[in-house]
């Protein structure tokens, strides 16, 4: 999977879908949560950056998590005196960060996570006391959305229910679903959603 993101970065950013996925998730996140200038901001799975910098010109910091260096390394090339983000390359869920932070927030990152409950258990653990979590993933589908094919993919999307008890069971209150943007492809459309909750 790692390799694919790798080979991906270069051009992560050119087309539309990414671009008005990032805004659209921005957003909703920003329509429900106060983003405010003294918060240390995670996001996880952030890829060359595209929802990390417009969570960073809100507020304090913003830590950029990715298994892919490539990816990775188009946030470096995108940092500047205005506005920066720190990237960094880790497996959290192995390795935990020193820092804990604020929010926790992601774009279409989960579905690559096999064990969704340690994914939360992770998030748990980097949060400060009322942290929060808002993730943007895809509503359950039938395996089409990946037009490359399915390999890393460990979710075909997400149930609404399954997925709010996986996050209550994991130390979660308010776990509450927004409508963020819709994919649509000839016949077939991809809704998708920001989940967000409160750490107890
Ligand atoms: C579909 S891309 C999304 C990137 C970015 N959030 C965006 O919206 O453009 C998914 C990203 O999650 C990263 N990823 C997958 N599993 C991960 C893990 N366990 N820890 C950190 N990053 C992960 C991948 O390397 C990839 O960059």
């Amino acid at each position: 999977m790692t390799e694919r993101f790798n080979e991906a970065a270069a051009q992560w950013d050119s087309g539309d879908m990414r671009q008005n996925i990032a805004h659209s998730t921005f957003e909703t996140i920003a329509s429900r949560i106060a983003l405010l200038p003294h918060m240390d901001i995670l996001d996880f799975g952030a890829g060359t950056g595209l929802l990390s910098f417009k969570i960073a010109l809100q507020v304090k910091s913003v830590v950029g998590i990715d298994l892919s260096e490539k990816m990775l390394e188009q946030i470096e090339a995108k940092n500047s005196d205005t506005v920066s983000v720190t990237p960094i390359c880790q497996d959290i869920m192995n390795e935990p960060l020193d820092q804990k932070f604020h929010g926790i927030v992601s774009s279409m990152a989960m579905h690559h996570v096999k064990d969704t409950a340690t994914l939360f258990e992770t998030f748990h653990k980097h949060l400060k006391r009322d942290g929060f979590v808002a993730i943007a993933d895809l509503e359950a589908e039938d395996g089409s959305f990946h037009s490359h094919g399915n390999e890393g993919v460990y979710h075909f999307g997400f149930e609404r229910d399954a997925l709010r008890q996986t996050i209550e069971k994991c130390g979660f209150i308010s776990v509450r679903f927004h409508e963020a943007y819709t994919v649509v492809r000839e016949d077939k459309s991809y809704p998708i959603f920001v989940v967000t909750a409160i750490k107890v």
